[in-house]
């Protein structure tokens, strides 16, 4: 079997947020069990910079797009056992950043475009291109538009993830043909129409294959309309088509005993490292240096669906508690604004660090005792698996990936993973953070073994892996063990 994952964002090229930690480790994990696997992202940049000695140029062809005939570079590396490939054009990824440009919809429409132009340069013709979030979406729309539509199309199959149904790529209809060069029928028939909007993301969900969302629980929240952004009917019509795979996370990349990022390595047997951890994040980030005090730490983009709103309700009475509070985000202006002023008011109990800086998040995610992630929606949730697997306790609300990685804690039967709360509410999420804090100082014992259980938990690709290969041999018709 021969999969072909495309997406906008892959550590260790280009990370924005979780997407990237998925599509960096889904693959190598897919090609571990035996698929053949090859991955296309957009050579931005930084990857261009930091890469520049391992990419190997392997050719070029012009893509054509509405009225744009566009060149179209591919270059491509090996690494674990996967083809990393990039398609380079400079004018839409020769940038600083990843997204957040006037013409990010004009930028992965070529992407997409593209992706399906280049299969003629790729070393595999693959049964199933695999796409991720809007950036991906029109990539199964290509395949079967007339104006681009080959027989030999045909034998693809197409798999989208939803790791977030917030994204959609909305734009004017007016982007159709003038944008994507796409024909008007889409429009007409309502494939890509969304009140009123193009809808990139709805246009995928009715024609890819397969569609899952990236955890059980958030599978079928998608069929509400609290979490659906307005595409809980589209989701509840797919039927048997929707699935939720939980995500894995790169338990070599992501390993205490091992992490060459952190001041000092440590296992669960052994956790002097972790306390040697704790006085580095402490010095670090200008807190009082006290062994005994516990540290809620966040490592968060700074987005409504994070449950921002809950922690300025009740700031004050975090900060009551004998705990210290550290954050590591970058986003919104008004939570920065916040989360700035808040530390202000604090000093040598809360600190926070405004931008995206990975040494950091690995400081904190080894230093800390407590990680609080209260979001309001989470798809899946890597960083409470990572702080688990460095022995910091979560305290998430039950929700989506959070729901089916954290069990809650149950001091009568000594049983749990981390802390949790069911509703939307700042004073439950309060309650919890007290819980965690108070057995912490008082409870030593028990939190010790809390923390046991939670860096024992498996979080790694193996499960999850064999879940995709089920999807594309469903698909694809085709058995999905060591090709021949
Ligand atoms: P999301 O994808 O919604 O941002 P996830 O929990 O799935 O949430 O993944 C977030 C990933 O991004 C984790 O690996 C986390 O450590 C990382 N991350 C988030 N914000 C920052 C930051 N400011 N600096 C460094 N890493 C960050
Ligand atoms: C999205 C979601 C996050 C998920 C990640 C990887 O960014 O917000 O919950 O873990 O994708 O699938």
């Amino acid at each position: 079997m021969k999969i072909l994952y495309a997406a906008s964002e892959a550590v260790p090229f280009c990370k924005t947020g979780g997407l990237a930690d998925v599509a960096g480790s889904l693959p190598p994990a897919l090609a571990e069990q035996g698929a053949e696997t090859a991955v296309i992202l957009p050579l931005y940049r930084r990857v261009r910079e930091k890469f520049a000695d391992q990419l190997t140029f392997l050719c070029y062809d012009y893509v054509d797009l509405a009225w744009r005939h566009t060149y179209c570079g591919l270059f491509s590396m090996k690494k674990d056992g996967v083809t990393w490939y990039f398609l380079d054009n400079e004018q839409y990824f020769d940038r600083p950043e990843l997204y957040g440009y006037v013409d990010d919809g004009e930028r992965f429409g070529f992407f997409s475009r593209a992706v399906v132009k280049m299969l003629d340069h790729l070393e595999f013709w693959p049964d199933v291109i695999h796409c991720n979030d809007w950036q991906t979406a029109l990539i199964p729309i290509y395949l079967k538009d007339d104006g681009v539509r080959e027989d030999r199309y045909r034998s693809i199959r197409t798999v989208l993830t939803i790791h977030n149904i917030e994204y959609q790529g909305r734009y004017d209809p007016y982007c159709l043909g003038d944008l994507f060069g796409l024909d008007r029928g889409w429009v007409d028939d309502g494939t890509l129409l969304l009140d009123g909007d193009l809808n990139l993301l709805k246009g995928a969900i009715l024609t890819a294959d397969a569609v899952n969302a990236v955890s059980p629980t958030y599978a079928q929240e998608l069929k509400n309309p609290y979490f659906a952004h307005r595409m809980e009917g589209i989701l509840t019509q797919c039927g048997y088509k929707l699935s939720g795979v939980l995500n894995g996370i790169d338990m070599k990349l992501y390993d205490p005993a091992a992490d060459g990022r952190i001041t000092a390595n440590y296992t669960a047997e052994d956790l002097s490292g972790k306390a040697a951890d704790k006085t580095a994040l402490q010095n670090l980030m200008g807190l009082n240096e006290e062994p005994n005090t516990p540290i809620i730490a966040m490592v968060s983009r700074l987005v409504s669906h994070k449950g921002l709103d809950l922690l300025r309700e009740v700031m004050g009475d975090i900060m009551e508690l004998p705990a210290q509070f550290v954050v590591l985000g970058s986003g919104d202006a008004g939570y920065e604004e916040f989360f700035r002023r808040t530390a202000e008011r604090y000093p040598g109990r809360m600190a926070v660090r405004l931008g995206y800086n990975e040494a950091l998040s690995m400081a904190i995610y080894a230093g800390a005792d407590l990680f609080l992630m209260p979001s309001r929606s989470e798809p899946c949730g890597l960083s409470q698996m990572i702080s688990m697997r460095y022995g910091t306790v979560p305290i998430v609300r039950e929700t989506g990936g959070l729901k089916d990685t954290v069990q809650p804690y149950e001091a009568w039967r000594d049983a749990g993973t981390g802390f949790t709360f069911a509703n939307y509410s700042s004073a439950d999420m309060l309650h919890v953070i007290r819980e965690a804090v108070y057995l912490y100082k008082d409870y030593p014992d028990a939190f010790a073994r809390l923390r046991d259980r939670a860096m024992a938990q498996d979080f790694s690709w193996n499960r999850s892996a064999g879940d995709y290969l089920r999807i594309y041999g469903a698909v694809t018709g085709l058995s999905w063990e060591k090709s021949a």
